[in-house]
């Protein structure tokens, strides 16, 4: 069996949190006031930012993990590939990945890497995409 992806240090960790915050500062967040910043660690070493976009049309608002992806690919290309995610918010609130973010990181993402968030207590949660996204979805 492969070995399982270790856990990222926690420099590194940091390193990535920092820097979704810095995305999280530029969010464009009119509507909901809350501001999420994506940092996103490549296999090959870059790190990748994304932040939310709203709209009007609320709908039609881009979360900031999908918007790191869209960055990611258009910097890097197709092959590009995730070996870790940190996702902040300023608001200083409990936030997981939502959904459909989980489903589009794991187009880019083993199932053993990792997605860093706040969690309930002020701590950092820790956890691998194949325990936020089991059974996600697949063609064929
Ligand atoms: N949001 C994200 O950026 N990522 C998530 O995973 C969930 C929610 C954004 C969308 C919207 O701009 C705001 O948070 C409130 O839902």
């Amino acid at each position: 069996m492969d070995r399982l992806q270790p856990e990222p240090a926690e420099a590194e960790i940091d390193t990535l949190q920092i820097a979704a915050e810095g995305a999280a500062a530029n969010a464009y967040a009119p509507h909901s006031m809350f501001r999420v910043g994506a940092a996103l660690r490549l296999t090959t070493g870059e790190i990748v930012l994304g932040t939310n976009v709203e709209n009007a049309s609320y709908g039609l608002t881009i979360c900031a993990e999908r918007s790191a992806v869209c960055a990611m690919i258009t910097q890097y290309g197709p092959k590009a590939r995730i070996e870790a995610v940190c996702v902040t918010n300023l608001n200083k609130a409990a936030s997981s990945p939502c959904g459909a973010c989980r489903q589009v990181l794991a187009e880019f993402m083993d199932a053993d890497a990792w997605i860093i968030f706040p969690g309930a207590h002020g701590q950092r949660e820790i956890k691998r995409l194949s325990e936020l996204l089991p059974f996600g979805f697949q063609l064929a």
